[in-house]
């Protein structure tokens, strides 16, 4: 584990990203890395003491290994020049009781407080790689759009470098998405199937039980297509059909998930006909009555946000020409579930089961609420005669590792402080997937009768029209 003291400078840390994941992603990275401290920064009028009161529930409820003498706290105001000052001078306090001290500033925030805060950060030279070795991490949303991404990118620029930049997308976290490239690329019976000879189509589903949970301001002006689909979703196709790197350096890896997104353009063209959205209403969620979108707190009653979509992608590149990607995510779904499913080509002549079809060969990854990838194949049915059955071998991995897999964000937290962005999306990529969504967004008129599906389904019926229409259907598990 890296020893670099670090301390995390959290804006934003009265909000509840920090309690709900910063704060017990820290402190598990500190029980493996004790150079570790946290100061949290807010408008609110608080100290040290005060903010560790607020606290004072989750802190309780770890170890006591000493992190709450780890945390410390700075109010400021954003857009105030001089309210940085205070920052400044605490920082350089707690810089001078830890050696080569590295300062990562951690914005979540609302973008639109990303620029002043960055320029007051660097008025007041907080964004020095020599004093400080600063970097900075960005919550999402990364923009709204192809033109506000850009533009906070610029931004961005003014104040860092590229190398000092993490762009977080907590699905890059993630255990079982790590492990796509690793699947790919540390075995190799599955990189020559791995292409239009012998893949049919894939689908990429990020199915949550929840509904907006008290996000409904932000969710109304964001939807399903925003939320989920520009950065998860886009994140894990890339990772799926990216060619082999160079090295697993962060270049090389980025390099090449940006040439993924480079790939697709016929959305651009016309993208009537490749997508579904949905809306959800009132229904049934494990035995429990749930309230329709509409109907949520801080949702208008008129509203045409979709809170599901489903999307058919082509990547025109020599690898996947012809195959469609499917991507589809949903809130208030019958099930939650993240998976990918790797479906592969029909037989070419039929030797068994001469009345039916044969089940083609499927590689499922599931990423989450269990992580396990499983191969179906067929084999013979015991007997004379020439039936055959589909099959699954499963690799699990609580079974096989155990439980101790560290949460998403504690994974990315350690990546930023050893310094490597391979886990992070870059600038380009960043703007190659708004490009994509733009392209989406701009056609309007498909969401003007917008769908709605009985939360507890399995979404509206244009998604399975979707692939209907290609003579498939999703893979529901
Ligand atoms: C977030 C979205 O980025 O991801 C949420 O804003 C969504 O709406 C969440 O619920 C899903 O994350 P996870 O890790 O629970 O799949």
């Amino acid at each position: 584990m890296e020893s670099t003291n670090t301390l995390f400078v959290v804006f934003g840390a009265t909000g509840d990203l920090m309690k709900k994941k910063l704060f017990p992603s820290f402190y598990n990275l500190y029980t493996k890395n004790s150079n570790i401290s946290v100061l949290g920064v807010g408008r609110q009028e608080l100290d040290d003491v005060t903010f560790k009161e607020m606290n004072n529930e989750l802190l309780c409820s770890f170890d006591d290994l000493g992190f709450k003498d780890k945390v410390f706290y700075q109010n400021v105001q954003y857009s105030e020049q001089e309210s940085y000052v205070h920052l400044k001078e605490k920082i350089d306090m707690l810089k001078k009781e830890q050696k080569d001290l590295q300062v990562i500033f951690y914005l979540a925030m609302p973008p639109h407080l990303f620029d002043p805060i960055m320029q007051n950060l660097k008025f007041h030279g907080l964004d020095s790689i020599e004093i400080y070795n600063t970097k900075i991490v960005f919550e999402k949303p990364f923009g709204v759009d192809l033109e506000s991404a850009k533009e906070l990118n610029r931004t961005i620029l003014k104040s860092f470098k590229e190398t000092q930049v993490y762009r977080i997308d907590h699905y890059l976290g993630k255990e079982a998405i790590q492990n796509f490239l690793t699947l790919r690329f540390a075995n190799s019976f599955f990189e020559p199937l791995w292409n239009n000879n012998y893949i049919d189509n894939i689908q990429i589903t990020g199915f949550e039980t929840i509904g907006v949970e008290g996000r409904g301001g932000y969710y109304d002006t964001s939807g399903a297509l925003k939320d989920m689909l520009q950065n998860h979703l886009l994140q894990m196709l890339s990772l799926i059909a990216m060619e082999p790197p160079a090295t697993l350096g962060a270049k090389h890896i980025r390099d090449e998930k940006v040439k993924v997104f480079e790939a697709i353009h016929h959305l651009e063209k016309d993208m009537k006909g490749h997508i579904a959205y949905g809306q959800y209403g009132a229904g049934n969620i494990d035995g429990k009555e749930v309230l329709s979108y509409r109907d949520e707190e801080g949702i208008p009653e008129d509203s045409i946000t979709e809170t599901y979509v489903a999307l058919r992608v082509f990547i025109d590149n020599w690898r996947w020409k012809g195959v469609p990607f499917y991507l589809r995510t949903g809130k208030r779904m019958q099930k939650k579930g993240t998976t990918v499913v790797v479906e592969f080509k029909k037989l070419p002549q039929l030797l068994y089961n001469s009345n039916d079809e044969v089940d083609t060969n499927k590689l499922i990854i599931h990423i989450q609420p269990d992580a396990s990838i499983s191969m179906e194949f067929n084999v013979k049915t015991p007997g004379t005669n020439t039936n055959v059955d589909p099959v699954i071998a499963e690799f699990d991995h609580k079974e096989f590792f155990g439980l101790d897999t560290p949460e998403a964000y504690e994974v990315l937290f350690n990546e930023i402080v050893k310094g490597d962005q391979s886990l992070f999306a870059r600038l380009d990529g960043v703007e190659e997937a708004w490009r994509i969504v733009d392209s989406i967004i701009k056609c309007k008129d498909l969401r003007e009768n917008i769908e709605v599906y009985p939360s507890g389904s399995l979404g509206p019926k244009g998604a399975e029209k979707l692939l209907e229409e290609d003579g498939r259907k999703w893979h529901n598990l």
